[in-house]
């Protein structure tokens, strides 16, 4: 169990995929749904201790409007997801949000563990870290639980690491599931041992989220799908709450 709460920040990627479904081209469009802002109040008003984005390169969810929409709420702890771009680092250094997520776009950018491969690209990640601090925005890198990863990301500066629960959420329920277990909880303690606060995302949902509660030093974790898809029979402050009450108090 962690000794102090475990903070939950709600992806709303997927409600702007729904809406792009439908209103491509015309997300601002008055009959564009669902309103991603009414989305987010609602993922606020259920316990949500920040929001995750991810201003993807392609615009295939998030649109610039809806950051800036959501940004412009008070009192919000933005956390942006996007590639480790001079684009995207411009993006951020002008809209400040309280953190970015440098996440993989390109296949080039891939590890095996579907993270960012930091190892593979220690001066360009390094120069994005850099800069984004400079703008004192706290940086994290999604990499995959591994110590070369892992020690890259102390390499290149960053205070923070989200570990790539995927391949665990892939095996969940299937004999392979307890070695991903086993490989994220060595990843937690090696980064948590090199001073790295650990957030961990990708996967997640209300059935996995009790073994990923095993896991030592986890600071926050980041669920979108999982939540979206709930929010569609509980609606979305519900859906919130009920991931909530789970990282709080684990069955
Ligand atoms: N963390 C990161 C870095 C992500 O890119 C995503 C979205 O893929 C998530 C967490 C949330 O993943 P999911 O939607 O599977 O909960």
């Amino acid at each position: 169990m962690p000794s102090r709460p475990l903070l939950l920040g709600v992806n709303i990627d997927h409600a702007a995929t729904l809406r792009q479904a439908r209103y491509r081209g015309a997300h601002l469009s008055p009959h564009a749904e669902p309103d991603v802002v009414a989305f987010t109040r609602e993922a606020l008003a259920g316990g949500a201790d920040g929001i995750t984005l991810h201003l993807r390169e392609d615009r295939r969810h998030i649109q610039d409007d809806d950051v800036h929409a959501i940004a412009a709420i008070p009192g919000l702890r933005l956390n942006l997801e996007m590639a480790c771009t001079p684009t995207m680092t411009d993006f951020a250094v002008r809209l400040r949000p309280a953190a970015v997520c440098l996440v993989p776009e390109s296949r080039e950018e891939v590890t095996t563990e579907g993270g960012l491969d930091v190892a593979g690209q220690l001066a360009r990640v390094r120069e994005t870290t850099q800069a984004l601090k400079a703008a004192g925005i706290e940086v994290s890198l999604f990499i995959g639980p591994d110590a070369p990863q892992i020690d890259a990301a102390v390499a290149v500066g960053a205070p923070v690491v989200e570990l790539h629960t995927g391949a665990f959420a892939n095996a969940w329920k299937s004999p392979a599931a307890d070695a991903e277990l086993a490989r994220l909880r060595a990843g937690c303690g090696h980064a948590h041992q090199l001073g790295l606060i650990v957030n961990a995302g990708h996967g997640i949902n209300y059935d996995n989220i009790r073994a990923i509660l095993t896991l030592p030093h986890l600071h926050e974790l980041n669920i979108g799908h999982s939540i979206v898809a709930r929010a569609l029979f509980k609606g979305v402050r519900g859906a919130v709450a009920e991931m909530k009450a789970r990282l709080t108090n684990p069955a």
